[in-house]
């Protein structure tokens, strides 16, 4: 008695987490590797937006939100974007969501009817897939090109293209290859959007974690196209379970006033964001402090080393990260011929060495062959995993 909707609905990330809980209970040490949240590990909130919220609480901001969002969180978030990304999105083309998440099901909600397209990268953060079809929409993954270290393959975008497309998602940096796009390839995907007359989707929720390149803001290199962009606290500012996030609407030629009020309905339909979380988001922007930089400083340590022991293993390539925490190895499994497939692979590995990373094919079909680990972990226990893994493979 479940609905298709919900039957259809497939997680990798969490999936595997149930064979951990197997193996964890059999006694086994798991090594988290497969969920991107970095409070799973050393990283903490900082304590000035812990104490922000049980202030909030304190002082009485209990009672639901305003269903855009608390206004002074958004001038907040709308200064932040012009410093950062120099943009103009006033406070009115902002709407506070319960995390990118929530973003993604409101933008999709609004722009999908039955057997219409949304064009994604591929391999892709699942949700996109998972969510699309909810609302009986067709994911369209468009290649991104490991040989061109994971960039978009824009011949492959142009030619799926078809007159059901309803949009084109960005994600970068990208989960699952930790690839920070090309801002050429950023720019060249906006103007083919343009040709075609439509929207950019695009999920910003790592654009605070790069390594060697900085980040360019899609939005700031579209003149006329429209750019809705999708961010949050959950990673930069280590709030992944307060469920905190935005959308932003860069629109030049008000194209998407219709695609606004359709998600200002959905936003007054669930009433609110969590108020305190919103009161409290409110301080980050108005205190100084250094806690993203840090934490981008200890992942990139654990990224140089956790690429490091990759590149030394036999039958494992990899593309270094420049974005978020993770890296896509490609297994080779014409030598590696004990396992079928990155499924396989993925669960023999969580079975006899307690590594739990997620299987490739998780992220759709350019997925395959692949497996993804976070660097979140300390060094100290990375280099336990590294060499489960080597000896695993051996
Ligand atoms: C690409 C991407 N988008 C969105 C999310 C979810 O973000 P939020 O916590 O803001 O819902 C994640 C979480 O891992 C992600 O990797």
């Amino acid at each position: 008695m479940v609905s298709r909707r919900v039957r259809d609905i497939e997680y990798a990330i969490r999936d595997i987490a149930v064979i951990a809980d197997q193996v964890k209970k059999k006694g086994k040490k798991v090594y988290h590797l497969n969920i991107g949240d970095p409070l799973k590990y050393d990283f903490k909130t900082p304590k000035f937006i812990s104490e922000a919220l049980a202030s909030a609480s304190h002082s009485g901001k209990n009672f639901y939100a305003d269903s855009l969002g608390v206004y002074e969180l958004r001038e907040e978030i709308s200064k932040f974007l012009k410093h950062k990304d120099n943009l103009d999105i006033t406070s009115d083309n902002i709407v506070v969501t319960m995390g990118v998440t929530e973003a993604i099901y409101f933008l999709l909600a609004a722009m999908i009817e039955k057997g219409e397209e949304l064009l994604i990268p591929g391999p892709t953060y699942p949700l996109y897939i998972n969510n699309t079809k909810f609302y009986d929409g067709v994911p369209i993954e468009y290649e991104l090109n490991e040989q061109d270290d994971w960039e978009p393959n824009l011949d492959d975008l142009r030619n799926k293209i078809t007159d059901k497309t309803q949009a084109i998602l960005i994600c970068s940096p990208n989960n699952p290859t930790g690839v920070l796009f090309n801002e050429k390839k950023v720019k060249k995907i906006i103007d083919l959007a343009g040709e075609y007359n439509l929207p950019v989707l695009s999920d910003e929720i790592y654009d605070q974690i790069t390594y060697e390149r900085n980040y360019v803001s899609p939005a700031s290199l579209s003149k006329d196209v429209p750019v809705i962009g999708m961010n949050g606290f959950s990673k930069a500012h280590l709030m992944t379970g307060w469920r905190l996030g935005y959308i932003y609407y860069h629109d030049p030629e008000n194209k998407l006033l219709d695609l606004k009020e359709g998600i200002a309905k959905l936003a007054r339909a669930r009433l609110s964001a969590s108020s305190i979380a919103q009161y409290a988001a409110i301080e980050i922007f108005k205190t100084k402090s250094n806690h993203t930089v840090e934490m981008v400083r200890k992942l990139r340590e654990r990224r140089d080393y956790s690429y490091k022991r990759l590149r030394q293993i036999e039958g494992i390539n990899c593309v270094n990260a420049s974005g978020a925490f993770y890296l896509f190895p490609k297994l080779d499994l014409s030598g590696l011929k004990k396992w079928k497939n990155d499924k396989e692979f993925a669960i023999d590995l969580l079975k006899k060495t307690g590594v739990c990373s997620v299987y490739g094919s998780g992220f759709g079909k350019y997925g395959e062959d692949h497996i993804r680990l976070t660097f979140l972990p300390e060094l100290s226990i990375l280099e336990e995993v590294y060499n489960h893994i080597e000896d695993f493979v051996r």
